[in-house]
């Protein structure tokens, strides 16, 4: 049996390739060796970006196209919509009323989110369960593995704590402590050596056009202490050498050796790098074309992850129903209109 893995992404913007090498190229390793369910967390990004929701429909689309393009498979993987499966609510409302306040308002992540977001209110009710919709995503599914980024490590640790106490209140063991796998990302930092992200516009996107992609090369920091062509550069200390390392392995000897004894410019330094980006994604954004022209494929291959997804977590909550509500039969009707039929969920 072939351990399980959930991931989930927030659809909030067009994917660049921070994105590529912080979690699509894992997620696509990952999927022979695990039984992989990949979600558009369209909830979660609602819980921040809820001025705009026709902005997410927009982005959900066009983020599985990037993930399908960049070789994450339907036919060994299931892709779905998160808010398609109406049971990530359900398990999420199980486990809010076991959670302590104290738990989601020490949340790192949900302080650092009070702090720094400061284009919108976040203080609601939604965001500050962000991470319990988020442990409801991984049980619901009884995912034993989480790929994740360091930043969500709060989280993972939220699901313990929370599957913990599900378990002492319950049944034990009823869930299974997931674990996080943590991406090891040769991390991107982005055009101006700040974290690559979209509000500061320091990204090159999977889907941006060769011309776009040798100007905003152009545009990168480089060695500090490098002024003048002749001045012998730091590469250790440069971001280019940084997107070398990634994306240009076979180059990055000579560009050292070249960088350190002034012989070659930033600005050719730059022009190759360009070219190596541009090559990298060619195959990347030809195959995202061909799925633009057919998004009906691509609906399809929601579809039929929704219905994949939604057979193991309606399993789920009818586990969960049974567990804490085994003596309400009496809520059943008594013609069986409501009892269990072939397959349909038991009310209560
Ligand atoms: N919070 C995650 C992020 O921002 C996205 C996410 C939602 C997720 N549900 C998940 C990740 C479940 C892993 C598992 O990156
Ligand atoms: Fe960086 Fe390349 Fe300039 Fe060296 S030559 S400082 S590696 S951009």
């Amino acid at each position: 049996m072939k351990k399980r893995i959930l991931s989930g992404m927030r659809p909030t913007g067009s994917l660049h390739i921070g994105h590529l090498v912080g979690a699509l190229d894992n997620w696509q390793k990952l999927q022979d060796e695990y039984e992989c369910l990949f979600m558009a967390a369209d909830w979660h990004a609602l819980m921040s970006e809820y001025e705009s929701p026709q902005v997410l429909k927009e982005n959900i689309i066009d983020n599985v196209i990037d993930w399908l393009a960049c070789g994450i498979d339907p036919e060994k993987s299931i892709i779905f919509i998160q808010s398609h499966v109406k049971e990530h609510l359900e398990l999420c409302m199980f486990f809010s009323v076991i959670t302590p306040l104290g738990l989601l308002e020490r949340c790192p992540t949900y302080k650092e989110g009070l702090r720094e977001i400061n284009n919108r209110d976040l203080h609601t009710y939604g965001f500050l369960g962000y991470p319990l919709l988020q442990a409801a995503d991984i049980m619901l599914y009884k995912a034993g593995i989480v790929p994740v980024g360091e930043d969500q490590l709060p989280h993972l640790e939220l699901t313990r704590q929370i599957v913990r106490k599900f378990n002492n209140l319950y049944k034990s063991p009823f869930f299974s402590e997931p674990e996080a796998l943590l991406t090891k990302v040769n991390r991107l930092l982005g055009l101006d050596g700040r974290k690559m992200s979209k509000s500061y516009n320091n990204y090159i996107a999977l889907s941006e056009e060769p011309e776009v992609i040798a100007r905003k090369v152009q545009s990168m920091f480089t060695d500090p202490l490098r002024i003048k062509v002749s001045d012998s550069g730091h590469p250790q200390e440069c971001n280019v050498r940084k997107y070398y390392a990634i994306f240009g392995r076979d180059e990055i000897r000579v560009i050292d050796e070249r960088c350190q004894e002034a012989r070659i410019g930033c600005t050719e330094c730059k022009k190759e790098l360009a070219k190596i980006l541009i090559s990298f994604l060619g195959p990347i954004q030809d195959k995202r074309k061909e799925l633009l022209k057919d998004k009906d494929k691509v609906l399809d291959i929601l579809r039929e992850g929704e219905e994949k997804a939604r057979e193991i977590a309606s399993q789920t909550i009818q586990e969960v129903k049974n567990l804490l509500f085994s003596n309400s039969s009496a809520f059943r009707s008594k013609s069986g209109r409501h009892s269990r039929v072939n397959g349909n969920p038991e009310r209560v």
